[in-house]
């Protein structure tokens, strides 16, 4: 039964229990308010381990980050906005789509329909704890929702095809390729998602920057490319082309996820570079690699006898491309035998002014900012 009566006086003058000093530490933004601190100045801002108040965006120091969520801003779209009926004639034909192409689609939706909770997971009860940044953390909240609308772009197909929703939302548990790449990333965020897990021993610091590189680099940055090859490739021969704008829609939402991530663990590399060991560097190496050869046994299992220029050998190659560009962007060396893109129509796809071009979808109608530069 509720208690409407007046509180005591003692409990009046209490602090609430997120000013509680031992509530939590000032990293989180919830600790005690320091009533007598001096203004926060960018010089003491920092990316992991800052003692500077949290909830002090202005002064801004990483405009970078602010700039990521201004172009996450500028591209909103529902995937509601997209038409399925060209996709639903398609599914539901019966000669329209081979059963690799089917298989394909399949297992490609189930891998995104599950990977895109997790990703949001991990951002949300991992990765914002520890990111000590206010200007970060408004990009982690508009992430955050751009996960909410691409796990809604699942819901969406699922219910237009008619798909089966409990395969799809369990392949990630039942599909051993796709659950082997699932696994995998979760290792690294389960250390985090320890309650009594702190960042500020370089042990923790470096467990926090391999979650970040499970997550922003292999995660998003890899193993989603294949899966928008497999479907762009599909919409560039007027298969499943509802599908692929929506996959438009997601890769220009994911290589901003991509480069942010890429953003964060470089600073906090030049602000911790105590941290970037010969020795953490080939972990790193390491886990790109066998991100890689777990997505070849991915490509495998998707495509078994490949179709219409897209088959297991390529992706592999692909992955490899890919890797060695992520390694770079980590100033690391490659981690496989230098290779050409063999999807070089990805490139096109990924350049935002042409892929207007490329798909003729609406692209330029969502900007509705200035903060964007098409030429
Ligand atoms: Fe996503
Ligand atoms: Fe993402």
């Amino acid at each position: 039964m509720l208690d409407w009566s007046e509180p005591s006086a003692a409990a009046r003058h209490a602090p609430p229990s997120f000013l509680n000093p031992e509530a939590g530490a000032d990293q989180t933004g919830l600790g005690a308010i320091d009533r007598h601190g001096g203004r926060v100045s960018v010089d003491e801002k920092r990316m992991i381990n800052c003692r500077a108040d949290v909830n002090q965006l202005l002064p801004l120091k990483y405009k970078w980050a602010w700039e990521k969520y201004l172009a996450g801003c500028n591209n909103h779209w529902m995937p509601t906005e997209v038409s399925m009926q060209p996709d639903i004639a398609l599914w539901k034909s019966r000669d329209g789509l081979t059963e690799d192409e089917r298989r394909a689609i399949r297992r490609n939706l189930g891998f995104f329909a599950a990977s895109e909770s997790l990703v949001a997971n991990n951002i949300v009860l991992a990765i914002y704890r520890h990111l000590t940044n206010p200007e970060c953390r408004q990009y982690l909240l508009r992430q955050s929702f751009e996960e909410a609308v691409h796990t809604h772009t699942f819901q969406y197909i699922v219910e237009s095809l008619g798909l089966d929703e409990g395969e799809l939302f369990n392949m990630y548990r039942e599909v051993p390729s796709v659950t082997d790449k699932a696994a995998w990333a979760l290792k690294h965020t389960q250390h985090l998602d320890d309650p009594d897990f702190r960042t500020g021993t370089p042990e923790a610091d470096q467990a926090f920057l391999r979650d970040l590189v499970a997550f922003y680099v292999i995660f998003e940055g890899m193993w989603f490319y294949t899966g928008f090859a497999q479907i762009l490739s599909l919409g560039r021969r007027n298969k499943m082309v509802g599908i692929a704008e929506q996959y438009q829609y997601i890769l220009r939402d994911e290589s901003i996820h991509l480069n942010f991530g890429i953003d964060v663990i470089n600073q906090i590399r030049i602000e911790n570079p105590d941290l970037w060991t010969d020795a953490f560097q080939e972990q790193i190496r390491a886990m790109i690699r066998t991100a890689a050869e777990l997505e070849a046994a991915y490509g495998r299992d998707t495509m078994p006898r490949g179709f219409l220029g897209l088959n297991a050998a390529l992706c592999e190659t692909y992955m490899h491309f890919i890797a060695n560009r992520r390694c770079a962007q980590l100033g690391l060396s490659r981690v496989f035998d230098e290779t050409e893109n063999p999807f070089p129509w990805m490139s096109e796809a990924m350049d935002l002014k042409k892929e207007k071009n490329f798909f003729e979808t609406r692209v330029i109608e969502y900007q509705n900012g200035g903060a964007l530069n098409w030429e």
